[in-house]
């Protein structure tokens, strides 16, 4: 892509991938069909229906065009089956949220154990105690995680850590036992809420979706749903931090403000100017943004899947920013290849300490992972001559039609090789 780009117009955001693909793991909990509307159309989806055909399951795929997302239909057979293989669990971590609805359903899951990932070790500590405490049996054999419990039973639950994965996993297991179960220290993301509402529709009981105390009362029986994805509030942010990087006036069409406060709070104070409107929010910028701090936590703090655009903002503001990262152990190793492009970025453990410069240095980099390209991206954007992002399929995982709705924005950017 060609530096000097000032992103502005409109551009639309889908469904939250972080969203869909635990709605679709939701599905699994009532026979019949759902559909879930504004699901992104991008390669993690295709592959969780790959997950859910395995298990036994019709899926289909139907794109709206101009949105970046369409409508998925899940049949769910009376009986799934309850095997899901490395081949797929490696390509895509979040299968594992398949393991709270099929035991919970089925009594029974064989789920590949995901192995490494390229920001941390991601354990599955908190999702393996917490069904155990719901009374299933877990052992973990040649590379799979074996769950069994003729039925689950209420329980409480206090996650040393507000997980989101975790927490979803035991809200989808706990639907289906027998009996209360109340999860303490519970993750508040807005995804978090959305999978509730989901499942709330189908007819489950939960209380305190959104706060740090759930509560589910079990019922017997779950049935399909009609249901729509709640818009992507990482994406949004990504435009909204592009259009702050790239002095440009976006509005992002269905971002909802009350998902990003802090950080369009923290746009506000690098000297943007961030205006919420009816469906969307309007994030504009004039001269060159000022550093301001970031420290990723748990909702509602600012998300650690926008932390590479924070730190790709702070080498492009003037002064100094430090920049903690709280949630994943390794998600600065993007930095290396910032820093190809001519950032000045100095880590230690998880604090980056970044000073400002005027532009980047155009130069090839690699995406290492999704939010990492985007970051990449944005960066390539106010360079000085034409970026490279290499792996870019990284990014095709979390954001649809990237590259289109970069150039509705006005920036120069062409793909060279397809995704796979
Ligand atoms: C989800 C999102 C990811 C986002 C993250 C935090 C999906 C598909 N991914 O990931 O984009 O960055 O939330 O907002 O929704 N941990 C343990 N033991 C566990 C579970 C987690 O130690 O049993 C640790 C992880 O290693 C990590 C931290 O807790 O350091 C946060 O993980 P978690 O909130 O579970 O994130 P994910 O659900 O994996």
């Amino acid at each position: 892509m060609a530096g000097g780009a000032r992103l502005a117009g409109r551009v639309r955001v889908t469904g939250a991938k972080n969203s869909a693909l635990k709605l679709m793991a939701a599905a699994l909990l009532a026979t019949g069909r759902s559909t879930i509307d504004e699901v992104p159309d991008i390669l993690d989806v295709t592959i969780m229906s790959e997950v859910l055909r395995r298990l036994g399951c019709d899926v289909s795929y139907e794109r709206v065009p101009g949105t970046g997302g369409g409508r998925l239909t899940i049949d769910v057979p009376e009986k799934p089956s309850t095997e899901t293989d490395y081949d797929l669990v490696r390509r895509m971590r979040a299968s594992i949220s398949v393991l709270g609805p099929l035991v919970a359903r089925c009594g029974s899951a064989r789920v590949a154990l995901p192995g490494g990932d390229a920001i941390g070790s991601r354990g599955l500590d908190m999702h393996i105690s917490g069904l155990e405490r719901l009374g299933a049996t877990i052992v973990s054999e040649h590379g799979f995680l074996v769950a069994t419990a003729p039925r689950l039973t209420g329980t409480s639950i206090w996650l040393d850590f507000p997980s989101v994965g975790a927490t979803e996993n035991l809200v989808m297991a706990a639907v289906l036992a027998e009996g209360t179960t109340v999860v303490d220290n519970a993750a508040r993301e807005p995804e978090i809420v959305d999978l509730c509402r989901m499942l709330g529709e189908m007819g489950a009981r939960i209380d305190g979706a959104g706060t740090s105390t759930i509560t589910v009362e079990g019922v017997d029986v779950l049935q399909p749903v009609a249901y729509t994805t709640v818009p992507d509030r990482i994406v949004a942010g990504t435009w909204a931090i592009g259009a702050v990087m790239t002095r440009g006036d976006v509005v992002v069409e269905r971002a909802v403000a009350g998902h990003l406060t802090v950080a369009l709070d923290k746009l506000v104070d690098a000297g943007a100017t961030v205006e919420a409107l009816p469906d969307g929010v309007r994030v504009a910028m004039e001269g060159r943004p000022r550093c301001v701090d970031v420290v990723t936590l748990p909702f509602p703090g600012f998300p650690t899947d926008l932390q590479p655009m924070a730190v790709a903002l702070a080498a492009v503001s003037t002064g100094t920013a430090l920049i903690t990262e709280n949630v994943f152990e390794g998600r600065f190793m993007f930095v290396n290849e910032l820093v190809r492009l001519g950032a000045d970025v100095r880590i230690d453990g998880h604090h980056a300490v970044v000073r400002g410069r005027e532009r980047f240095s155009s130069a090839p980099v690699l995406a290492t992972d999704i939010r990492a390209g985007a970051g990449l991206v944005l960066a390539g954007l106010c360079s000085d001559g034409i970026t490279e992002v290499q792996d870019v399929h990284h990014v095709d995982r979390g954001y649809p039609d990237f590259v289109d709705q970069l150039r509705g924005l006005g920036a120069e950017v062409t793909r060279t090789q397809r995704p796979g």
